[in-house]
C-alpha cells in the first residue's frame, strides 16, 4: 500500500529557498493545507488543544505558524471521537493555522504507568485514572486522522539515549515496521501529511540504518527523535552532524522537543528546519523569561522597582506595556496575568529569534549572527 501511494501528491510540501553559504542552514517554506510557513521555525506546544495561557488571537499576533498537539492527551481526554464531532482539532480550538500532532509514542513512555511493549503495540495504564489502554501504530494514525492535524507523526519507541546497542537495534527495526504500518493505516492523504521519526540513540550505524529504512518509504517529512533525552549538547550535535546530510533535501527535517536558544541556532546550522519545546511556556509560568540578555528570574528582588521592560529589544505586547516591577508583583502573588504575559513574551522571543535566523540565512551571515547573539545572551545559558 505504501508503494501504491508514491504517485499521490503529499499535502505537506517543503520548498528549499536557499542554503546558507557557510553552514548547513536552510531557508525554506513548509506548505500545509492550513497555510505556508517559512522555516526554520519554532512551534509552540499546545498539548491539551491549548497553548497554555495563550489565546489563538495572541498566538497569531506574535507570529506563531504551526503549533504542536498530542495524540496521547487528546485521546484520553476529551477523546478524539469528540474532537472529530466538533469538526476536528482546528475548529475545536479555533486555530486556523498549522497543527502538528505527536503520535503518542513518546508520551506513552514518559507519562503512562506499567508499560509493556509488544510487536503489536504498547499496553499501558492511563496516567489519569489507571485504566488499561493499548496503543498501536494503526490506532495512533486513526486518532490523528480524527483530530485532523496537518502533520501527523508515526508511532515510535523513544528509548533512552544510553540504551544498549542490542536493544536499540531491535527497537529501531520495530519502529520501522510500526512506521510502515502507520503509512498503510493513514486514510486522509488529501489533507494530512505523515512524518517518519528517526531513532537510534547515539549509535551512528543505527541512526544511519534507520534513516535508510525510513527514507525508502514515502513519508511527507522526517523527524529526528530520541534527542534532548539526557545526552549532552555535544552528543546531540554530533548525531545531527552525521544525520542531516542523509535526509532528503526536498523534505522537512523536524528536531523533536528541542527549544533552548543555543540548541535552536546550533541545530539550524546543522540543517534542521522545525522545532518544538514546552520550555518557553513552562518556565514562563514560574516567572522565568528568556530575554536578549539571557534568562531573567522575575521573582528576584532586583526587579522590584525596575520600571523598564522585560526585554528592551522585544516587540511583544508584554514588553511594550508592562514593567519588570509589575510582572514581579504578579508572579509573587500567583496571579494568572503574570503567567500569561511572560508566556506571550517567551514565545515571541523564540519566534523572533527564528525570524532573525531566517534573515541571517538570507544574508549568508548566520555565524556572525550566532556570535553576536551569544555575546549578549550567554552561550551556556539554557
Ligand atoms: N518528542 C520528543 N522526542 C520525541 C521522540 O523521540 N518521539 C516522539 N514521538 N516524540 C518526541
Ligand atoms: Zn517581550
Amino acid at each position: 500500500k505504501s508503494k501504491g501511494r508514491k504517485h499521490l501528491e503529499h499535502p505537506i510540501n517543503y520548498h528549499l529557498i536557499k542554503k546558507e553559504k557557510h553552514t548547513g542552514a536552510r531557508l525554506g517554506k513548509l506548505e500545509t493545507p492550513n497555510g505556508t510557513f517559512e522555516t526554520p521555525m519554532f512551534m509552540p506546544v499546545g498539548t491539551q488543544a491549548t497553548v497554555k495561557a495563550m489565546s489563538p488571537e495572541e498566538l497569531k499576533k506574535i507570529g506563531a505558524g504551526v503549533i504542536l498537539s498530542n495524540t496521547y492527551h487528546l485521546w484520553l481526554r476529551p477523546g478524539s471521537d469528540l474532537i472529530e464531532e466538533a469538526g476536528g482539532l482546528h475548529k475545536f480550538m479555533n486555530w486556523d493555522q498549522g497543527i502538528l500532532t505527536d503520535s503518542g509514542g513518546f508520551q506513552v513512555f514518559s507519562l503512562a504507568d506499567s508499560r509493556e511493549i509488544t510487536e503489536e503495540g504498547v499496553h499501558f495504564r492511563s496516567h489519569l485514572d489507571g485504566s488499561k489502554l493499548f496503543l498501536t501504530p494503526e490506532k495512533s494514525i486513526q486518532i490523528q486522522n480524527e483530530l485532523g492535524s496537518d502533520i501527523m507523526m508515526s508511532f515510535d519507541e523513544c528509548p533512552p539515549f544510553d540504551e544498549s546497542y542490542d536493544y536499540m537495534k531491535k527497537s529501531i527495526e520495530r519502529t520501522t515496521r510500526w512506521a510502515e504500518r502507520g503509512l498503510n493505516a493513514h486514510n486522509n492523504w488529501e489533507k494530512q501529511g505523515l512524518f517518519g521519526i528517526v531513532q537510534g540513540g547515539g549509535y551512528k550505524d543505527l541512526r544511519l540504518q534507520h534513516v535508510r529504512d525510513l527514507t525508502s518509504m514515502d513519508f511527507s517529512g522526517y523527524s529526528i527523535g530520541g534527542l534532548s533525552v539526557g545526552e549532552t549538547h555535544e552528543e546531540m550535535y554530533e548525531v545531527l552532524d552525521y544525520l542531516t546530510p542523509e535526509l532528503p533535501e526536498d523534505k522537512t527535517r523536524y528536531l523533536m522537543g528541542v527549544g533552548t536558544p543555543a540548541a535552536l541556532i546550533e541545530s539550524v546550522i546543522r540543517g534542521v528546519d522545525i522545532f518544538d519545546c514546552v520550555l518557553p511556556t513552562r518556565i514562563a509560568r514560574n516567572g522565568t523569561a528568556m530575554t536578549s540578555q539571557g534568562r531573567v528570574v522575575i521573582k528576584n528582588a532586583v526587579h522590584a522597582r525596575d520600571w523598564g521592560p522585560l526585554d528592551p529589544k522585544c516587540d511583544c505586547d508584554t514588553c511594550q506595556n508592562y514593567s519588570r516591577g509589575y510582572l514581579r508583583h504578579l508572579i509573587k502573588t500567583d496571579e494568572i496575568l503574570g503567567m500569561r504575559l511572560i508566556s506571550i513574551h517567551n514565545l515571541r522571543f523564540l519566534i523572533h529569534l527564528m525570524e532573525q535566523v531566517r534573515e541571517a540565512i538570507r544574508e549568508d551571515n548566520l555565524l556572525e549572527f550566532k556570535e553576536a547573539f551569544f555575546e549578549e545572551y550567554g552561550y551556556n545559558e539554557p
